[in-house]
């Protein structure tokens, strides 16, 4: 992907990403994922006083995407204050290797956005249970 796509979805997870509804771990965390389109769409992770009921940025963007319309997903950046970033949890692994499984996954650490881990989604979730048949 180029340089210049790569650091502009970064960029947007970094913006959403303090849009985080996250009064209990108070771990901000942005995604912004890429349709083949060109379209951007963004989330952040939203906590609940029930903290089982926490979704992450990653669904959040996802579902947003989704209910939207929006569907061929060419990548996914992920930015959280963490060093080298945080990498998706098993959740979301699995919605985005159902919904987004070409996607190229970009790992961000919010103080340093230019060094961005990749990672495909088979290398994230292989052999991703997908389809009921
Ligand atoms: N979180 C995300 O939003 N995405 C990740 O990739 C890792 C974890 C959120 C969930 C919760 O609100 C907070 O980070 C602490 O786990």
């Amino acid at each position: 992907m180029a340089q210049p796509t790569k650091s502009k979805l970064v960029r947007a997870a970094a913006r959403v990403r303090k849009s985080a509804v996250a009064p209990y771990s108070k771990f901000l965390v942005g995604a912004a994922l890429l349709t083949r389109g060109g379209e951007v769409i963004t989330g952040a992770n939203v906590e609940s006083a029930s903290y089982g009921l926490t979704c992450c940025a990653e669904r959040v963007a996802l579902f947003k995407a989704l209910t939207e319309g929006k569907q061929d997903f060419v990548a996914v950046a992920v930015v959280a204050r963490a060093k080298n970033g945080a990498m998706p949890c098993g959740a979301c692994r699995q919605l985005l290797a159902e919904y987004a499984p070409q996607a190229r996954v970009f790992v961000a650490d919010s103080r340093a956005l230019q060094r961005v881990r990749e990672f495909n989604m088979a290398e994230l979730l292989p052999g991703a249970f997908v389809k009921l048949t």
